[in-house]
């Protein structure tokens, strides 16, 4: 399974950096909602579905965080550690997020509302689902 990695231009100057995320630039779809996960206690592995359309791009804004992306053929562990990294996650990948450092940030931005149906949180009904809609 290949990783979807973006690499973001950094607009450092003598000051320090910054970073300018837009939709459909460097975002590669229309930014619908942002959230962020932060405090995630030691031992913390969340995530744990798959989304039927939902598109999004992580980025650990600040610590680090491991993701493991799974697209029921074959699974791949990932650490973000740089918050001029995007790690793309497309619809059908069952992915959970794990080893968050205490300062750990983990931004998401999505191309959709959240919307809970779009969800599938059990990993036996995200096999089947894909195996349908192949
Ligand atoms: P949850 O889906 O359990 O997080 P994760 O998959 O990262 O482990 O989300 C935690 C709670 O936050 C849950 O009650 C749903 C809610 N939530 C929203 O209201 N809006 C959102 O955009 C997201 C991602 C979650």
């Amino acid at each position: 399974m290949p990783i979807k990695l973006i690499n973001f231009e950094i607009k450092g100057d003598e000051r320090g950096k910054l970073i300018a995320l837009e939709e459909n630039k460097n975002i590669p779809f229309e930014i619908k909602r942002v959230y962020y996960i932060y405090g995630t206690e030691s031992g913390v592995r969340r995530g744990f579905h798959s989304h039927k359309k939902i598109e999004q791009v992580l980025i650990c804004t600040s610590g680090s965080c491991k993701i493991l992306l799974d697209d029921g053929h074959s699974k791949e562990n990932i650490e973000l550690n740089s918050p001029h990294q995007g790690l793309i996650i497309t619809k059908d990948i069952w992915h959970e997020m794990y080893d968050f450092s205490p300062n750990c940030v983990l931004t998401v931005l999505a191309n959709q509302h959240y919307d809970e149906s779009d969800y599938i949180r059990n990993y036996a009904d995200f096999l089947a689902y894909i195996s349908q809609n192949k």
